[in-house]
């Protein structure tokens, strides 16, 4: 079933501490946004990439798109001061599509399997995330105390893709900006409309590149695939 898909890519990488956009860094040989491009390249039920870029990283963006191969990139609008500007920004430019996936481009390790379930049943439901199982313990503390222990069966720890029928997630986001409304991803929009929104199990590997040691995380994460022949 077909979607397209939404990349934010505007981000600057403060808690990576390179000095420039983390999703440039070279994991395995190749940048860290080549690689999660090349995940929907490769998947022919999707039939558009938008990338939400930083004005000033648009052409080196383009160069890379060249240089890879990547040709179904529908549009780089300019991303905004919150990763939820930067969705919009390329919610607004879209055609009407059925299904639209929001993924962070710092998330190479996302498989077509999870997409496809995604997309199936986003299509059935309207609204469904990616998520694993919390592992740890959880408590609430506060001021360093523990207020309490939060049972974690029904604790899960969130990711992306989140799929949405499109007309959805646009009328979401318009209805978060009309009234100022900053969410930490796509899914606390929709739930604002009081929209039920499922979860999809996902996997461990699905990490988002977000300090120094998930490089580390992530090369061990492609030794262990390309072991596995995969
Ligand atoms: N992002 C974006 N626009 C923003 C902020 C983030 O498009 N204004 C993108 C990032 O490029 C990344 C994804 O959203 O692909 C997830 O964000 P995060 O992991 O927080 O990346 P950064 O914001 O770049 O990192 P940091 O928060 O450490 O500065
Ligand atoms: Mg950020």
């Amino acid at each position: 079933m077909n979607y397209e898909v939404v990349l934010p890519a505007a981000g600057s990488g403060k808690r990576m501490g390179a000095g420039q956009n983390k999703l440039f860094l070279s994991l395995g040989g190749k940048p860290i946004l080549i690689r999660t491009l090349e995940v929907f390249q490769n998947d022919d039920n999707c039939t558009g990439i938008w990338l939400a870029v930083k004005a000033e990283e648009r052409d080196y963006i383009q160069h890379l798109l060249e240089e890879y191969g990547i040709t179904k990139v529908k549009g780089l609008p300019n991303g905004g001061e919150e990763r939820q500007h930067s969705v919009y920004a390329c919610i607004k430019e879209m055609e009407q599509v059925d299904i639209v996936l929001v993924h962070d481009a710092a998330r190479p390790f996302i498989t077509k399997p999870i997409i496809s379930r995604l997309v199936t049943e986003a299509y059935e439901k309207g609204a469904v995330i990616a998520g694993v199982k919390a592992k740890d313990t959880m408590k609430k503390v506060n001021n360093g105390v523990i207020v309490e222990t939060v049972d974690r069966e029904s604790l899960w720890m969130i990711q992306t893709p989140q799929a949405f029928r499109f007309e959805l997630l646009k009328r979401a986001e318009e209805e978060a900006e009309a009234i100022g409304f900053l969410g930490t991803d796509e899914a606390m929009l929709v739930e604002r409309l009081n929209h039920q929104v499922y979860i999809v199990e996902s996997t461990y590997e699905n990490v988002k590149i977000t300090t120094k040691e998930d490089l580390v995380f992530g090369e061990a994460i492609l030794r262990h695939r390309n072991e596995l022949g995969g």
